[in-house]
């Protein structure tokens, strides 16, 4: 559905709308800082990647089932986040973890938020093997069965960890952002 992030997107040469969601809650949190390592998991087709670079990101590393046109100065990985043989492209650790990663959905909104908190803790877990110290960590979730159990888990592993919801996720979506601010290691 076209909308003024739409326009905005293609204006500002962001490449998706969802770009301006983690513009909005870069705006308001400082999850990307000027030289910061960047891992996006679930990357297609790029947005993020490149409001990274322009955040002023060092290295940024995006990882997607689907092929991305390049990003200047930055990295892709094609594979999914699930097979070893694509984390074993991975290397470092990085100051921060994004993941926008979404199922196809089915529109059986008990299967989605299954799938997609299966690969909110996949996320999780790498964000657990390859953030640095005092790290940021950004994923999306699917609000329903599981998002609490998820949230406290979380929990655990940083300083503070709270819900967000830009403004540019559309209301109606049950997608929310859990946003973990300085890992524990
Ligand atoms: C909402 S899009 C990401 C949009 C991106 N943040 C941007 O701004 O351009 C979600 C992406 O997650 C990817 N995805 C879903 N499951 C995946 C998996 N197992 N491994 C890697 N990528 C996956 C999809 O291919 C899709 O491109």
């Amino acid at each position: 559905m076209h909308d003024k992030y739409t326009d905005k997107a293609l204006a500002e040469g962001m490449r998706a709308r969802s770009a301006f969601k983690l513009i909005q809650v870069n705006e308001k949190y400082h999850i990307v800082k000027r030289g910061n390592d960047v891992l996006d998991l679930g990357c297609w087709p790029g947005g993020w990647m490149i409001a990274s670079k322009r955040m002023g990101a060092n290295k940024v590393v995006g990882i997607d089932l689907s092929k991305i046109e390049p990003v200047v100065g930055a990295e892709f990985i094609q594979g999914s986040v699930t097979e070893k043989k694509t984390l074993n492209k991975l290397k470092g650790a990085f100051d921060v973890i994004l993941s926008d990663l979404a199922p196809k959905t089915s529109g059986i909104r008990n299967l989605d938020v299954a799938r997609s908190l299966d690969l909110t803790n996949t996320a999780l877990k790498i964000a657990i093997k390859h953030l640095k110290i005092n790290g940021n960590f950004l994923v999306k979730v699917f609000q329903g069965e599981g998002y609490q159990e998820f949230f406290r888990e979380v929990n655990k592993h940083f300083l503070f960890v709270k819900t967000v919801k830009p403004e540019a996720s559309r209301q109606r979506s049950m997608e929310v952002y859990l946003l973990g601010i300085g890992f524990k290691g």
